[in-house]
């Protein structure tokens, strides 16, 4: 069965291209469905988009609703990627904004796959505070933007805001599903959170790692087509659609479960927050405080990553490192000792990064010394980023083993 891709058609002049798009995407073996707003059928006909996908066209939501099926629903499942080409700053700002106010903004709310937008419209329109703004919103959201070009627009004016040719637009199509395939096959699983290690039943140990990094890296995991295994402290967030989910409390619970799965395990990506100690004695009932020892005993929790590490045969490790100084040299040597193949190190010691915070700016240490320095950005886009770099470690590991 071919590939579905969803054009999604907005109203500008550059609407035209929109049927090269169709072809250029046929013609690579894929089928193609489109859906329009109202204000582009005033440009062009949803006939002509008919006749050309030979799909049913999208428009008028109740519309199509009549015909007994749900179709947004229905359509979203069965895309392969959705790209939206011509996007106009209204649908731009709608997507952003999480309108959903007609088919194609409702489609937007209701697909799981890749998301292409290729924006087209007057120059002062498209450099806008406001249209920057959402653009940057669905980018850290992981949609993709095709920049426009500069040139001639049909307003008559010359500059930045013409629609990417149809060849570039496709070729982002392929390249977003290639991207989806990556780690197809695998079994990712990634490790989330903090652990609590109780003196009683109200009294823990903990820290303030709030699971955000290891939930955006299960869903990226998941975006390149793996299958992932979430094993998760105590967080507030809800867990990605698809993963297969462990809550743990303790360390000691990661590690069972850890240790559980790793067996179907091909990559590990050990991102939470362990705690290094608990406590010695652990009270069945509320300690109370005429009660409480003068001194309170702490051991040491097992090292979860450096036990697997030491038999993790051809599986690949992915291990955090939370620093607050002498970075580089501490991640090197936790690297090296717990026998990983790359370590992603995390600062913790700056306001509004790393822990609990929303944004990350991570070191990416590989064991063949490879060294990468992201800026600061998003949990999310880091998760991605870390993840495409595992996916490109598999890939040359595949080539050496001539597999
Ligand atoms: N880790 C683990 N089990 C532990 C402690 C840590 O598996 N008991 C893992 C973490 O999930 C992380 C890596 O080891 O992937 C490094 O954790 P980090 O806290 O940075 O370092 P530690 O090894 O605990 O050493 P230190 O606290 O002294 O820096």
């Amino acid at each position: 069965m071919s590939q579905m891709i969803t054009l999604g058609v907005s109203s500008s002049i550059s609407v035209y291209k929109s049927c090269e798009i169709i072809r250029e995407l046929q013609k690579k073996g894929f089928e193609v469905r489109v859906i329009c707003t109202a204000n582009a059928t005033r440009l062009i006909s949803p006939r002509l988009f008919s006749a050309l996908s030979g799909n049913r066209v999208g428009v008028d939501f109740f519309q199509n609703e009549i015909n007994g099926k749900i179709d947004h629903i229905d359509w979203a499942r069965k895309t392969d990627v959705f790209a939206v080409a011509p996007a106009t700053a209204n649908i731009i700002g709608k997507f952003a904004a999480g309108i959903a106010d007609d088919f194609l903004s409702t489609f937007f709310m209701a697909v799981d796959c890749p998301v292409i937008i290729a924006p087209a419209m007057n120059e002062v329109m498209y450099l806008k505070p406001q249209v920057r703004l959402n653009m940057d919103k669905l980018k850290s959201l992981g949609v993709r933007i095709i920049e426009p070009g500069r040139g001639y627009l049909a307003c008559g004016d010359e500059g930045w805001g013409r629609l990417a040719e149809p060849v570039e637009i496709v070729k982002a199509i392929q390249k977003a599903l290639k991207e989806k395939s990556v780690l197809k096959g695998k079994t990712v699983l990634v490790t989330a959170g903090p652990t609590r290690e109780h003196l009683d039943p109200v009294r823990f140990l903990s820290n303030p790692s709030s699971g955000k990094m290891g939930y955006a890296l299960a869903e990226a995991a998941l975006w390149r087509g793996a299958d992932v295994i979430l094993v998760s402290g105590p967080t507030h967030l809800l867990p990605p659609r698809g993963v297969t989910y462990k809550s743990v409390c303790s360390a000691s619970e990661m590690e069972h479960e850890v240790k559980t799965a790793f067996a179907k395990t091909d990559i590990l990506i050990m991102s939470a927050a362990v705690s290094d100690f608990r406590f010695a004695d652990v009270s069945q009932q509320k300690i109370k405080k005429e009660k409480l020892p003068s001194q309170i005993k702490v051991v040491p929790t097992k090292d979860i990553l450096k036990g697997i590490g030491s038999r993790k045969g051809n599986k690949v490790l992915v291990g955090f490192a939370a620093e607050t100084e002498n970075i580089k040299k501490n991640a090197l040597k936790k690297l090296k000792e717990k026998n990983l193949d790359m370590i992603v190190v995390n600062r913790v010691d700056e306001k509004n990064i790393g822990f609990g915070a929303d944004k990350n700016r991570v070191l990416f240490l590989s064991r063949d010394g490879k060294e990468i320095e992201t800026e600061t950005l998003s949990k999310e886009e880091i998760g991605r980023i870390v993840v495409e770099k595992i996916g490109e470690f598999v890939d040359e590991k595949n080539k050496k083993s001539g597999r």
